[in-house]
């Protein structure tokens, strides 16, 4: 979105390559004003970085040299640091629980660092993943290679799937709905493209149903969205998934150890009528 008058949108922005592999560090590089970045390098981090209005050269050096650093900590740091800290016994028990009943063609919305694939159950005939941190899939290569179920990167962007309406049998979502910018869209989009009798199969953290953790909760999400690839803490995750149009079939709600506000989880099963 324009501000302050000094955007330059150049074609390189309305062109989908800008969502390929590499082109975020020139697509940086092609901006000189301010604005907001129509295409987010890694969408949650960049979108919405307001660039400085140049006056002269230098800032606009210094405009470019800022966006490299936050390019190079969304790009090479955040997917390192998200698959580390997404480690453990705890979250691969729920990882296990959420991914169970998976089978046919599956989209997993978020794919990161493949962090699921241990736990795709053999009934899955393909997973078809979806991620803009083209790093994260880099950490999966031995998951994948150890996986009989093969998996094809299709794409960038939850909120734009490229796929056929009703075309999967189920979507698989672990801790992405809180980052994706627009929610609602990616989750109408995950309706489209799921076949009726098909489920949403997720384990998120949001919104808390406690009023002083909530409270932290949108204190803490501004932070949290800088530091933390646009990670909310206050999603109300049920509420987004039913108003998709999903039927919330299954529905646990517990934290997790550890500070309340980053911890309140929903895991279930949402289908398509
Ligand atoms: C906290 S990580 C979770 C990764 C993985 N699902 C896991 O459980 O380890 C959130 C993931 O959402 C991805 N993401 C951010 N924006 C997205 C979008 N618009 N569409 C799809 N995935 C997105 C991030 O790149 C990141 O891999």
């Amino acid at each position: 979105m324009p501000a302050g008058g000094g955007s330059q949108l150049t074609d390189r922005c309305l062109n989908s390559n800008a969502f390929a592999p590499g082109a975020n560090r020139d697509h940086r590089r092609t901006h000189v004003g301010t604005h907001r970045c129509a295409v987010p390098s890694v969408r949650g981090v960049t979108a919405g970085v307001v660039l400085a209005q140049p006056s002269n050269g230098r800032v606009a050096h210094r405009t470019t040299v800022q966006t490299e650093s936050v390019g190079f900590y969304a790009e090479r740091v955040l997917p390192r640091a998200v698959d580390i800290a997404l480690s453990g016994k705890a979250f691969a028990q729920l990882r296990e629980r959420v991914a169970a009943d998976l089978e046919g063609e599956v989209l997993e919305v978020g794919f990161g660092s493949g962090r699921n694939v241990p736990f795709y159950p053999l009934e899955v005939a393909r997973v078809l993943a979806i991620d803009p941190a083209v790093a994260g899939r880099k950490l999966a290569v031995r998951r994948l290679a150890a996986s009989p179920v093969p998996v094809d990167f299709v794409g960038l962007d939850g909120e734009q799937l490229p796929l056929e309406g009703a075309s999967v049998d189920h979507v698989l979502t672990t801790w992405t709905l809180c980052t994706i910018p627009d929610v609602r869209r990616a989750l109408a989009e995950i309706h489209r493209v799921l076949r009726p009798g098909g489920a949403l199969h997720f384990v998120e953290h949001g919104l808390s149903p406690e009023a002083s953790v909530a409270r932290w909760q949108d204190r803490l999400t501004p932070l949290q969205r800088r530091v933390a690839g646009g990670c909310h803490l206050n999603r109300p995750i049920d509420t987004l998934i039913a108003d998709a149009g999903l039927e919330l079939a299954r529905l646990n709600n517990f934290y997790m150890r550890g500070p309340k506000a980053f911890g309140f989880m929903f895991e279930g099963v949402a289908t398509k009528v």
